[in-house]
């Protein structure tokens, strides 16, 4: 197992956006170096001040130390350019969910990465592990590690192997995420909505047509399941916080592969991300944000 977990030292990020950044700082404090590739050098700035921003916090609750936060700092590089991905172990994507915007990415990593074990990975929430297996030349080292949000807060990682995924790459993923990441991982098959979001997107789409048809207001929805259950964030406020438009998207991706009706996104959600309204990221969704 030790001889696994050293044969990981070069991380790629792909997309620095909540998830991306908060899963370039888990790798960072955990002594990986990271390279982390956004689109254009404005999305890249935006997602390197967030990363930045998210780890002067944590030394400043003391979460890490002031050198610990340097160091990691130091073990962080920045690029719109793939192409200097060449030398990673392990890349992680984490863009849009969007399937074509996905699949063209694991296309260009499967060209540019030169390792030939080098494990290809996808934070998708929803979207089938397989179709970008097979976009690439190395299915079997393709498979889905997928975070909780926010990243570097949330324990659990749930390991997705695709039906082309070796036993090997699901081991050697397992020992990078438990550790070197000191995460708890999980495994769940290669179905739409994996383990968690199976179960929650319903009850958020739940709270959404509740929210829609009238019967209650946002706070009481919120507040219902904060103080009658003990959750820690409501289901509105909850859904803010994934982004409305990610909510979306793995609705629709888990619809597309059960057609269950609890599955259907309802027509506020979609209405709400075509306004822009996408909940904390872009500054409003169920509620306002500074
Ligand atoms: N938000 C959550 O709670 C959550 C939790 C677990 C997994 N996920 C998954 O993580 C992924 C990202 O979600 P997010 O919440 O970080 O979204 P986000 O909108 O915050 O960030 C997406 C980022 O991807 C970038 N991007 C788009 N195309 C790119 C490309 N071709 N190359 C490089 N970067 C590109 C965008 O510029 C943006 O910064 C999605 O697959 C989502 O399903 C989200």
């Amino acid at each position: 197992m030790t001889e696994t977990l050293t044969d990981i030292a070069r991380v790629g990020v792909v997309g620095c956006g909540q998830m991306g950044a908060g899963i370039a700082e888990v790798a960072a404090r955990s002594g990986l170096e990271v390279m982390v590739a956004e689109t254009t050098g404005e999305a890249l700035e935006i997602g390197r001040t967030r990363l930045l921003n998210s780890l002067a916090k944590a030394a400043e609750r003391s979460k890490i130390t002031e050198p610990e936060r340097d160091a990691a700092i130091d073990r962080l590089s920045f690029t719109t350019d793939l192409g200097e991905f060449a030398d990673r172990d392990l890349v992680i994507e984490a863009v849009v969910e969007n399937e074509q915007v996905k699949t063209e990415i694991f296309q260009v990593l499967d060209q540019v990465v030169t390792r030939s074990d080098a494990i290809l990975a996808s934070n998708t929430s929803s979207i089938p592990l397989v179709k970008l297996a097979v976009a690439t030349s190395r299915p079997d080292q393709v498979i889905g590690i997928h975070f909780f949000n926010p990243a570097p807060v949330q324990r659990l990682v749930e390991l997705i192997p695709a039906l082309t995924t070796s036993e090997e790459t699901v081991l050697r993923a397992e020992a990078v995420v438990t550790g070197l990441l000191g995460k708890h991982a999980i495994r769940a098959q290669d179905r739409s909505g994996f383990v968690v979001n199976a179960l929650l997107i319903p009850y958020l789409l739940a709270a959404v047509r509740m929210f829609e048809s009238g019967a209650a207001s946002r706070e009481d929805i919120d507040n219902g399941m904060e103080m009658g259950c003990a959750h820690p964030m409501g289901p509105l406020k909850l859904a803010d916080l994934i982004g409305l438009d990610t909510v979306a998207s793995v609705a629709d991706s888990m619809y597309a592969e059960f057609k269950e009706p609890l599955y259907a996104a309802p027509p506020l959600l979609q209405r709400m991300v075509d306004a822009g309204r996408l909940g904390r990221k872009s500054g409003a969704g169920f509620y306002p944000y500074a």
